[in-house]
Parts: structure tokens; sequence; C-alpha cells
């Protein structure tokens, strides 16, 4: 956690080598920023080993200038920023910037960390299931849902000329819908998958309904099969404390978790018709759909190569 403070560290590290890419994973993510730690976890510790895209890392913070040192094997890597209280690496040549999220920069909202989950399933697993609008009744229930107010009204799901997905006019009675709300109301939801890892959602705050909190999940693929959850909030302040922003946020991860890893296959399908796509799940049949388009098969098992199919 980087205490929840509004400064954005934004450093260039020390320039290193490129990781040659293995042909089992799609430029689309081998040339791409990903999420490998909290600084505030690599600050304490000094020095932390991780992994991404099965390939070993190790980072090392340089406690005078502050920069990360991250090494691939024994290979120092030549992308590697610290932003929104988190450390990015890029192990091949960056061809896009990190994502960028102008609400971080409002001097109203108060940024956080809000923790980093290992969870032994596909990233895209973690990523659909953020987009999963029919379970938050059942599997958060008293918090952002509750029976019998189950049903999922309709929604706009496109394609964003940036590429991803963007879902929009999401409405969810929601109980408790962040950390500081004292009553359930109608909560508008809008969804945006920026990376095939990564996925925004923008949620009515309950004190200034007509303004947005924001909460971005940044998925690093630690292989085909597991993943770590970096959850980043934005909220708009009103008493917010960033202790309780994060409390909130893992108990709430800490529900879907066993959730994520009871899924079988481990994988994420993208033949439409295998897990059979209702009204609820437009967003993760067209988060599949921009997946199966981009050509996307690491942590998938695309049409092609799926026996169910
Ligand atoms: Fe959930």
């Amino acid at each position: 956690m980087d205490g929840g403070g509004r400064c954005v560290r934004d450093d260039a590290c020390p320039a290193g080598r490129r990781v040659l890419r293995p042909p089992q994973v799609e430029s689309l993510l081998w040339d791409d920023w990903h999420v490998v730690a909290e600084f505030e976890q690599l600050r304490r510790s000094g020095r932390f080993a991780t992994a991404l895209l099965d390939v070993p890392l190790t980072l090392e913070l340089d406690p005078d200038s502050g920069t990360v040192l991250a090494r691939a094997g024994d290979e120092p890597l030549a992308s590697v920023r610290i932003k929104y209280g988190f450390v990015w690496v890029c192990l091949g040549e960056p061809s896009r910037d990190i994502v960028e999220f102008p609400e971080c920069g409002d001097a109203d909202r108060l940024l956080g960390t809000a923790g980093s989950v290992r969870v032994a399933v596909s990233g895209l697993r973690a990523v659909e299931n953020f987009l999963d609008l029919s379970h938050l009744s059942f599997v958060h229930a008293g918090f952002l849902g509750e029976e019998p107010l189950t049903e999922v009204k309709p929604y706009s799901v496109e394609s964003s000329p940036q590429g991803g997905v963007i879902a929009t006019g999401c409405r969810v009675y929601q109980p408790k819908a962040s950390p500081i709300a004292r009553e359930g109301f109608d909560v508008d939801y809008t969804y945006a998958v920026l990376r095939p890892y990564i996925v925004v959602l923008y949620k009515a705050n309950p004190v200034e309904q007509h303004r947005r909190d924001m909460i971005a999940l940044f998925v690093q693929p630690v292989s085909a099969e597991s993943c770590v959850a970096h959850l980043l909030t934005c909220y708009l302040e009103h008493g917010v404390e960033p202790a309780a922003v994060r409390r909130f946020q893992q108990f709430i991860f800490g529900q879907d978790r066993p959730i994520l890893e009871n899924q079988l296959p481990k994988r994420l399908p993208l033949t439409p018709a295998r897990e059979i796509p209702v009204r609820a799940d437009m967003a993760s049949a067209a988060y599949r759909r921009w997946l199966t388009d981009a050509g996307i098969r690491y942590g998938a098992i695309p049409a092609a190569a799926d026996p169910a199919a």
C-alpha cells in the first residue's frame, strides 16, 4: 500500500535488456506493460521474487535512488516503471504506454493500492469474473448485491475504438457499494476492458451519485493457469480511509477467489457456445470475442484447440 497518497510515482528505471519472446506468448502481451508488484511491498522487503508470462523475475529496490532493478534470470530488464503505486515491467519492446487514468490526478480523490492476491486460475478468468454482474447478489450478498434482487437489467456492450470492450448502462442494487456507503442504492456501473489482462470499473459514488469511483484490476499473468490480481482504487474522498478501502476490497476479492480457483478448465474457453452466454454474460461474451479477434491464446483455450467445441 502506498498509504493512499495522491502522489503517483512514475519513475523510469535503469536501462537493461529485453527478453526474447517465446512462441506461446503473443506479442500483444509480451510487448505490453504488466504490474508485477505493489511498490510498498517491495519497499518493505527490498527484494521480491515473482514471475510474469512464465518468466521468473527478481525485483530489487535501490534505497538511495528509489529506482527498481528488475531481472529476468540474471538479465536486467530494460523496461521497468513505478506507477499508481505498482511496479510495472515490459519483457519485450513496449508497443504502447502504461494505461492512463486521468481521474487519478483529481485533487479530491484518494488513490490507493488495495492488495495483490495470488489466484490459481488463468488471469483471463479473473477479468471475466470482474465483468460478471450476475454473481454479485450471490457471491457478494449483503454488499454488492442482495437476494431476491438478482435480475441483471439490460445494458449495452460495444467495442472500444482503442481496442477492448466497454459495457455501459449497467445498474445494480447494492446494499453496501463501497466502504463509506451507509445505505443501499441502485448503482450505475460502467466496465472497460482496456487490455487483455486489465479491466476497470466505474461505479456511482454513494455521496455524489452523479460522479464515479474507479476500481482497476491489473492482472499479472504468472503462467497460463495462475495469476496475481492487483487492485487500484480511486475513490472520491468523503471520509474514505485507505485502510478501510483495502480491507473492503480484500474482503470482496476473498469471496471471489475460491470461486475462481474452482473454475474448470483453468484457462478461459473462447468458444462462444461452450459456456452458454445469457444476457447477464453479454460483457463476458464480448470479451471472449475480442480476445479471439486479437489472437490471444495465452491463458485461453481458443476455439480451434477446444475439444468440447
Ligand atoms: Fe466478485
